[in-house]
């Protein structure tokens, strides 16, 4: 008989996957986590919320307290919201049921991890290359997505951390309300708009939310989307694990979102450090291209590939972990992404970087 089970196993082998971030005991710029937020105030509400469980039991009220919070924050009625174990699971469960023999337009670069679950699920996947500025070439874009069934748009995108022009992804959503969108707003608390209202109005549009960034739970693994009443309720009941996340995640995710107010401040600050770093590197000269950020991390272009490693090398010395995006087809040198964190750590990744330059 045919050794099947051996032959997936090589070819599974052949895939790209999503590589997680370097274990480090630097400081760490690497994975957008919300590093404003101060480490105790979290630890209090894990505390307080893994007290209060009963892990014998599975989660129920949890979920619906979790529930409740999150429609209180984003002001939608819990019809329109479906939860799950990080946005990451909500992506690959949307692809596992949704995606079979279809073909899915995005840009790139974005979201690693959306590319590489596609390649999982055997997805045709077509990458429109954004243009030098990190906009949509619109026309390549519209063309392959008349030929796809899905489409998938990253806002702000992660890894150039800009949002596109609001006006042309509105028109592009009207354009094609035959395909499924999938609107991924992972930073969309340090952006200027989200595709809330028009997602909610819509029979075909999926926004994806988490609580890894700005709220800073990315170890508790809590996500959401936002979609039309029929996705959601046949996500929920259907498609989504029957008990997906934790009790004491759910918890912690319900405490947070009480405290709604206090994320809000560090995402002020967060974004007033954006600013002051992002105007320092536009300062340093012309050996670096910064780009436009709505996002809690910047994107930066080293025009020149040998000072880029040189850079990389530096940094890793100085123990400090960024994202490292490399070349890019078409642009030259290599490419950086790294997260705001307090001051002081962005002051000490200025310093190193000016080692360099
Ligand atoms: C654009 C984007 N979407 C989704 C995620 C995954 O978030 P979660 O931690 O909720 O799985 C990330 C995490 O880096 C991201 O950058």
């Amino acid at each position: 008989m045919d050794k099947w089970f051996e032959s997936k196993l090589s070819e599974l082998e052949k895939l790209d996957y999503y590589k997680t971030p370097e274990k480090s005991k630097g400081l760490k710029l690497d994975a957008n986590e919300n590093l404003a937020l101060k480490k105790d105030f979290i630890k209090k509400i894990a505390i307080k919320a893994a007290e209060r469980q009963d892990l014998r039991e599975y989660p129920l009220q949890q979920v619906d307290d979790f529930y409740l919070q999150l429609s209180k924050y984003t002001k939608i009625d819990k019809k329109y919201l479906a939860i799950g174990n990080g946005s990451d699971q909500i992506i690959d469960l949307i692809l596992s049921v949704f995606g079979k023999e279809k073909r899915v337009t995005t840009f790139t670069p974005t979201f690693s991890y959306f590319i590489d679950r596609c390649l999982l699920y055997s997805i045709k996947i077509d990458k429109i290359p954004l243009l030098q500025d990190n906009s949509i070439d619109q026309e390549k874009f519209i063309q392959s997505a008349k030929k796809s069934e899905i489409i998938y748009i990253c806002s702000p995108n992660n890894p150039t951390g800009n949002q596109f022009d609001k006006e042309l992804l509105i028109d592009l959503i009207k354009n094609f309300d035959d395909k499924l969108i999938i609107i991924d707003e992972a930073y969309v608390e340090f952006a200027s708009y989200s595709f809330c209202s028009e997602t909610i109005k819509s029979q075909n549009i999926i926004l994806l939310r988490t609580l890894s960034k700005a709220f800073g739970l990315a170890g508790a693994r809590l996500g959401y989307c936002i979609a039309n009443e029929d996705f959601s309720h046949i996500f929920k009941t259907i498609i989504q694990y029957p008990y997906a996340i934790n009790n004491i995640s759910l918890n912690i995710g319900s405490e947070i979102l009480r405290n709604s107010n206090y994320i809000e401040k560090t995402i002020k600050v967060i974004k007033k450090e954006r600013k002051r770093i992002l105007d320092s590197l536009k300062e340093i000269n012309n050996e670096i291209k910064v780009f436009q950020t709505e996002s809690n991390f910047i994107f930066f272009q080293i025009l020149d590939i040998n000072k880029y490693e040189h850079i990389l090398t530096q940094l890793k010395k100085d123990n400090i972990a960024v994202k490292t995006i490399g070349r890019i087809k078409d642009r030259k040198g290599g490419h950086i992404r790294v997260t705001i964190g307090t001051k002081m750590m962005n002051n000490k990744f200025l310093r190193s970087l000016n080692k360099v330059i």
